[in-house]
C-alpha cells in the first residue's frame, strides 16, 4: 500500500457525522494524523474511538467552522505540535428544519394565512435560520479553507475536498437555503481550484446523493423502517434503488486527495449518487 498519507496532517470538519466519521477513520487507517473538528465533543469521541481501534492517530478539536478565530487557533496549535495541514475535508454542514418549507409550491392561501400546522410555505420559513444554513454551508467551508490552505501553500501543496449535494445541480423542493448553499459549493470549488493551482493545492468537491443520516432519516424513512412519501420519490429517482452507505465515499475521497492518483484533477464536483443525476425520473 502507498504511504502517501503517512504522517501527514489531515483535517476533517464534521468528523463526528455520518459521512465524515468513516472518512476520518479511513484517513487514519492510511497513516494520516487526523484532526477531528465539530461543535460537539461527544460526537467526535465516537470517531476517535474508532480510530483508536485501528491504531490510528487523531485529536479532537471543538469549534464551529463559521468561527474564524477559533479555527485559526486550532490551525496554529496543530501546526506547532503536528506540522502543517496537507489535506482538508470540509464535511461540516447540513440543513435546519426551521429553514425548510412544508409546501412544494405556492398556494394562494399563503397570501391570506395563517398557515395550518405542517403547511408552512416559503414565506413562513425562519429567515434567521435560513441565513444560518447559508453561513454554515458556505462560510463554514470557506473559513477552514482560508485558514488551512495557507499552511498547505507554505508546505508546498495539499488537497481540499468540499461537500456539495444533489442540490448543487438543481434545487430540491422545500429546502431553498440548503440548495442555494450547495450550489455555491461547486462555484467556490472552481474558484479556489484555479486560485490555488500555482500553490500546488488541488480543490475538488463530492456531491453525495442520498445517504441516511440522523436528520434525513425522519424525512426519508418511517419509524417502521419503510419510506415516507419523499423517501419513495427519492428512491424512484435513484436507479440503484437504495440509499448510499458512507463507506461508498471512501474510494472517491482517497482518489481526490491523493496526488499520485488524481494529481491533474482539480476544480471538479464528483457525484456519488447511485445514478440520481442520470435519471430523468420518467
Ligand atoms: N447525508 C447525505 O445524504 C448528504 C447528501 C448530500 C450532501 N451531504 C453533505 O455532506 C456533509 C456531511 O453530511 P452528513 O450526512 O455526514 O451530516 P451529519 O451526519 O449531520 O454530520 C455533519 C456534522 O457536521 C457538524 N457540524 C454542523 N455544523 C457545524 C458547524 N457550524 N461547525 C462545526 N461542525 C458542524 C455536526 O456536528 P456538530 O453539530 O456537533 O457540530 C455533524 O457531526 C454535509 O455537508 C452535508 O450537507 C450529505
Amino acid at each position: 500500500m502507498s504511504d502517501f498519507f503517512k504522517d501527514k496532517v489531515a483535517v476533517v470538519t464534521g468528523a463526528g457525522g455520518t459521512l465524515c466519521g468513516p472518512i476520518a477513520v479511513d484517513l487514519a487507517k492510511k497513516g494520516a494524523k487526523v484532526v477531528l473538528i465539530g461543535r460537539t465533543a461527544s460526537k467526535l469521541e465516537v470517531t476517535a474511538d474508532e480510530i483508536a481501534k485501528v491504531g490510528g492517530t487523531c485529536r479532537i478539536e471543538t469549534a464551529s467552522v463559521t468561527d474564524e478565530p477559533a479555527i485559526q487557533s486550532i490551525a496554529d496549535k496543530v501546526a506547532s505540535e503536528w506540522g502543517p495541514c496537507r489535506f482538508l475535508v470540509n464535511g461540516a454542514g447540513g440543513n435546519q428544519p426551521p429553514a425548510v418549507a412544508d409546501r412544494l409550491a405556492f398556494d394562494p392561501v399563503e397570501l391570506t394565512g395563517p398557515m395550518a400546522e405542517g403547511k408552512k410555505g416559503w414565506w413562513d420559513v425562519d429567515f434567521n435560520v435560513f441565513e444560518s444554513v447559508l453561513m454554515t454551508n458556505t462560510m463554514g467551508t470557506v473559513i477552514p479553507s482560508r485558514v488551512f490552505a495557507k499552511q498547505m501553500a507554505a508546505a508546498g501543496g495539499g488537497s481540499i475536498i468540499n461537500f456539495g449535494s444533489m442540490n448543487t445541480y438543481r434545487p430540491l423542493t422545500r429546502v431553498a437555503a440548503y440548495a442555494m448553499s450547495k450550489a455555491a459549493i461547486a462555484n467556490w470549488t472552481q474558484f479556489l481550484a484555479q486560485y490555488l493551482a500555482p500553490a500546488k493545492i488541488r480543490v475538488n468537491a463530492i456531491a453525495p446523493g442520498f445517504f441516511v443520516n440522523d436528520r434525513s432519516r425522519k424525512i426519508l424513512c418511517t419509524p417502521e423502517g419503510g419510506l415516507t412519501a419523499r423517501g419513495e420519490q427519492v428512491m424512484a429517482h435513484t436507479p440503484a434503488r437504495r440509499f448510499g452507505e458512507a463507506d461508498e465515499l471512501l474510494g472517491c475521497v482517497e482518489w481526490l486527495l491523493n496526488d499520485e492518483k488524481a494529481g491533474f484533477v482539480t476544480g471538479i464536483t464528483v457525484p456519488v449518487d447511485g445514478g440520481f443525476l442520470a435519471s430523468a425520473g420518467v
